[in-house]
């Protein structure tokens, strides 16, 4: 423990003794002798947010991460006092807040420790800049584990790690590589099967200590600003994120194209060679549906430009690729070349939207077109204005999808990267300094440029895609995990970066599937491809410095094995539209690391290579060279195995076979996967027919199917289905009920059912409850497969 005069020493303050405290509704305020004011206010019975101010005055309300429309309201609240603490209580825990010091713990009903503070808030002051370092600690059980952080490239469990939030532009980064493009200051904490969450909701440079200081303490800190956190209880791990989640929004649905095969390179260009590219994808019967340009196609790298002499015609090219099926997405970065002949920058200047330094002049830094300005995204009349400039780009030319990347934001050939932290910016007319801006800088951005494709896409969905973000950046944009490199270690980070990322509330992401920099080997992009299918964004991205990153590349064999798994996730495009769907309703994570999945199994805890794709499919990345399996953990229940259909009693490791054409995949039992004829892009053919893939399971099992139009608004209007399907098997017999809601109309009449694991010959059948001939089912007994109208309710098969 340690003494407040040993903190004084060590330059830190901290609150002393409670004059007062009052409370409003949902609000409780408290003052101390040494000014310090906590407020406490409670926005859900398992959120709580505390904010601190030292000087007595609290700064303007403002976030940029807090969605405007989030959920809140509580049912219950009881505030008392003790001798020693204030208590508040609501529905589902207890807060005590220390009379003598502000120190708060967090408990449930029945008395057991969520969270306390060990020294609790405390400050630094900072002469340099003229605020305080706030921080602040909790005390940490032994087996504790701690997950989330955005995009850390770390163990997935952060126990034991020191990391700070600063975007940053790290090309080629390495495993632990501390500061990456992304800030989420969120974080959950499990110990004894309770969790909770930390939102440290700060945007200027934050730190997190998870017990690798101290062994028995966490802490977080910021370098300015003020100690303003939310606290979430769960105490299960989906209660917190889907709060976190709900706190800091939800995007819409992505159109379904954006979840189909995307392909990248730095850069494709000219015409001519994007559309050999995109023809020998068709020719090879190779799936895709985006195709990328990066910086090249502009003209000297102006932003809304396009080189004319590489692209005479770009509204024809992008009109003919869509006819091909290829949507086309393009690159804008925010750095805007200084040129007066270059209209955007001519009006940006007139209008006076560039960021300044705090004693006038422009900030000017070196990126891609050479010297530029860069738009000051925290202003909400530049977001107009940027948002406006996609009007000829998306509505005129066609464009589908915008890329925005080096929005940390990346300036080259300077210290740190990044603006100088004099910087000026508005900050939606809250005025501050680059320290404060700067973790938000690319999430505005992508704001802007999200409100832009959306108005001239309309009413077609947009597609956004940033490298940098901050928490609640999830409302506009999918992101990647930016230049990694084509190695296995970057392979094993691909996993636990986009679980990660679905672990901060943004599930929409992928990476450079193969790695940016450098070349990979054809084994490598081979398992990388089986990873990256299953990520909610699937795009090869490579700098092409090394060599083409095309599916062809490598020969026949990876070709082929590629082929089979990219056709593979288009067969299971309705099933991840369904996960997509429960993401974007409830905030339910696109993937599931196995501590998600089943936290009260303390064998998950330290686990990263598997996780649970939607709700009911279990992968497992191969992620060495040269093995023909290996060992891995089937989280507890029955699944089966995706390649022959054999039957695991999970809760225990085991050994896969994985030859080079085979990823370790199980499917839930008793789980109901629907699944698409395999397609060259979404929406190629109209489905006659959707398969239902029935895992047979002894006992209950529940899953969902939700499908609308691909693409639009029409989905809001209550034009869409959501099929909720009930497995019920037991010894000689399953149930099949359906409960279907929504106006949408499929384009097919019939479900093929493909029955997997019946333990019994099929002897009788009840439809609608009903007796009917087998024959009427179409039933056959090879295959294992019978056909059934859509909107059946009840199907019963017995042996
Ligand atoms: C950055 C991006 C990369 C892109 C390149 C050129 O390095 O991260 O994806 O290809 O810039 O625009």
């Amino acid at each position: 423990m340690i003494t407040n005069t040993e903190l004084e020493h060590k330059g830190n303050l901290y609150p002393t003794g409670l004059i007062s405290y009052e409370h409003d509704q949902d609000t409780v305020n408290f003052i101390t002798k040494n000014g310090v004011r906590l407020q406490l206010t409670i926005l859900r019975d398992n959120m709580m947010r505390f904010r601190y101010t030292t000087n007595g005055i609290f700064e303007h309300d403002f976030s940029y991460a807090v969605d405007q429309n989030h959920p809140h309201g509580f049912n219950h609240l009881e505030i008392s006092e003790e001798d020693t603490h204030v208590v508040v209580k609501t529905e589902k825990f207890i807060c005590k807040v220390a009379k003598d010091d502000l120190r708060v713990g967090m408990y449930e009903h029945n008395g057991k420790i969520i969270l306390e503070d060990e020294l609790g808030f405390h400050w630094e002051e900072s002469f340099e800049f003229g605020g305080n370092f706030v921080k602040m600690s909790k005390s940490s059980k032994d087996q504790e584990s701690f997950f989330g952080l955005g995009d850390k490239p770390t163990n997935f469990n952060l126990k034991g790690k020191r990391l700070s939030l600063w975007n940053t532009d790290q090309y080629a980064y390495g495993k632990d590589t501390n500061e990456l493009y992304k800030a989420v200051p969120f974080y959950m904490g499990l110990q004894q099967n309770i969790s909770y969450g930390i939102f440290f909701d700060n945007t200027f440079k934050t730190h997190f200590d998870f017990c690798s200081e101290r062994r028995n303490v966490t802490s977080f800190w910021a370098d300015g600003g003020e100690m303003n956190y939310y606290f979430i209880y769960g105490p299960q791990m989906t209660d917190v994120l889907t709060t976190y989640t709900d706190l800091t929004g939800k995007p819409e649905l992505p159109p379904m194209w954006a979840l189909g095969f995307h392909q990248c390179k730095w850069s494709y260009y000219p015409e001519s060679k994007v559309k050999e590219i995109t023809s020998k994808f068709r020719e090879l019967n190779f799936p895709c549906d985006a195709i990328y340009l990066d910086i090249d196609y502009m003209e000297g790298f102006r932003c809304f430009t396009w080189n004319k002499e590489f692209f005479p015609d770009p509204k024809r090219m992008v009109r003919e690729l869509e006819e091909d099926g290829f949507k086309t997405v393009a690159i804008i970065d925010p750095g805007i070349k200084i040129d007066l002949s270059y209209d955007v920058f001519k009006e940006a200047l007139d209008k006076d939207y560039f960021c300044r330094r705090a004693d006038g002049p422009y900030m000017r830094g070196k990126v891609w077109p050479g010297e530029c300005y860069f738009p000051d995204f925290t202003n909400p009349d530049v977001r107009e204005w940027w948002s406006g400039l996609y009007r000829e780009l998306i509505g005129e030319i066609g464009v589908k999808g915008v890329w925005n990347d080096m929005n940390e934001p990346a300036v080259m050939e300077v210290p740190g990267k990044t603006f100088p932290l004099d910087v000026r910016h508005d900050y939606d007319g809250h005025a501050c300094s680059h320290r404060k801006a700067h973790n938000i800088y690319g999430m505005q951005m992508a704001r802007a440029t999200y409100e832009g494709v959306k108005k001239f896409n309309f009413p077609k969905r947009p597609f956004i895609i940033t490298r940098a973000n901050y928490s609640g950046g999830q409302r506009y944009t999918s992101t990647w995990t930016g230049d990694n490199v084509a190695t296995w270690e970057h392979l094993w980070l691909a996993n636990v970066q986009i679980q990660r990322l679905c672990m901060s509330g943004m599930s929409f992401a992928g990476s450079d599937i193969g790695g940016f920099a450098e070349q990979p080997s054809g084994e490598l992009y081979t398992r990388w491809i089986q990873l990256g299918i299953f990520h909610p964004f699937c795009r090869v991205h490579s700098s092409g410095d090394h060599g083409e990153q095309e599916p062809w590349f490598f020969g026949e064999d990876v070709l082929d094995i590629s082929r089979k798994f990219v056709e593979l996730r288009y067969q299971l495009l309705p099933y991840l539209y369904t996960a997509f769907y429960n993401y974007v309703q409830e905030g339910q994570p696109i993937l599931k690391p196995l501590v998600y999945f089943d936290q009260e199994d303390v064998q998950t805890h330290y686990r990263s290579d598997e996780f649970i794709f939607g709700n009911q499919i279990l992968v497992c990345p191969i992620q060495e060279p040269n093995v023909q399996g290996r060992r891995m953990y089937i989280p507890k229940g029955q699944w089966y195995n995706f390649w022959n259909d054999n039957l695991v009693n999970g809760g225990k490791e085991i050994w896969v076979d994985a030859p080079l054409d085979i990823v370790p995949i199980f499917i839930k039992a008793g789980a109901i996967i629907p699944k698409y004829p395999i397609q060259q892009y979404v929406d190629q053919v109209e489905i006659k027919q959707m398969t239902l893939d029935v895992y047979y399971k002894l006992g209950k099992e529940n899953s969902e199917f939700y499908e609308d139009a691909h693409d639009g608004y029409e989905y809001r209007q209550n034009i869409y289905s959501l099929r909720t399907f009930k497995l019920t098997g037991k010894e000689d017999e399953v149930i099949i009920q359906q409960h279907k809601s929504g106006k949408f109309s499929a384009s097919y009449e019939t479900f093929k059912l493909n029955l997997h694991g019946l333990p019994f010959e099929i002897r009788r059948v009840f439809y609608e409850n009903e007796e009917v001939p087998l024959e009427t089912l179409q039933y056959n007994a090879e295959d294992k497969s019978m056909i059934i109208k859509k909107d059946f309710s009840e199907l019963q098969l017995v042996g």
